[in-house]
């Protein structure tokens, strides 16, 4: 199977400059993307490599097979997750503007209902959420996932990534993780989250679709 190898990509240098998440958080998080980046090439370069023994061997208890494929989708989720996480730090905060504010509105009631909902769920959550779009649906969901490649929904597009684990966090906050999620929402950069709904052409108003710009 042929495959091209990825390599991490380039994030703001205002994510080593944030309030409350610090420098040193930072610089060690973006080690453990670095190292999903490494072992998503590693896993396809074993897929690539896979011999018809190997194929006739697949078994759900454990096989060759079964275990790439299953950590292939765990290495590319934290490969995504941390893209989505770190692309849209290093902001100011505040709310969103346009489009996406007037979705959040239709979908939450108003923003507070929306971060309210956002910070219960990463509250909740073992791993991840998410705020999405769901295209079936034509609203915006904050999904809850226990690590990098589970809850997995289909038809949605991620457009924000909260890391809820405590490598996110504890260097800073120790257990608290309700000051890490304010943290979070405080060094938000809004208009990357606006434009990444624009391009999708996210719905605006009465639940109509846009493409790209609102007709509201
Ligand atoms: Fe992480």
């Amino acid at each position: 199977m042929a495959f091209s190898k990825i390599s991490p990509i380039e994030f703001s240098q205002t994510i080593h400059k944030m309030d409350g998440i610090s420098p040193k958080t930072v610089e060690e998080h973006l080690k453990l993307y670095t190292g999903y980046v490494n072992k998503y090439n590693e896993i396809n370069e074993k897929l690539s490599a896979l011999t018809d023994e190997d194929y006739m061997k697949a078994n759900q208890i454990y096989s060759v097979v079964r275990e790439l494929k299953v950590e292939l989708s765990f290495a590319w989720g934290g490969v995504i997750n941390h893209e989505l996480y770190f692309s849209r730090l290093g902001g100011k905060g505040g709310t969103p503007e346009g489009a996406l504010l007037q979705q959040i509105e239709k979908d939450f009631g108003s923003f507070e209902s929306f971060q309210k909902d956002l910070k219960a769920s990463a509250i909740a959550a073992r791993g991840w959420v998410w705020t999405a779009w769901n295209f079936h649906e034509n609203r915006l969901i904050n999904y809850v996932g226990d690590s990098q490649n589970t809850f997995l929904v289909w038809g949605v597009e991620p457009l924000l990534a909260l890391d809820t684990y405590e490598h996110a966090y504890f260097i800073d906050f120790g257990a608290n993780r309700g000051a890490y999620i304010d943290a979070f929402m405080n060094n938000l950069d809004w208009k990357v989250v606006e434009d990444h709904f624009m391009e999708i052409g996210g719905c605006c108003g009465e639940g109509e679709c846009c493409g790209g710009s609102c007709h509201k």
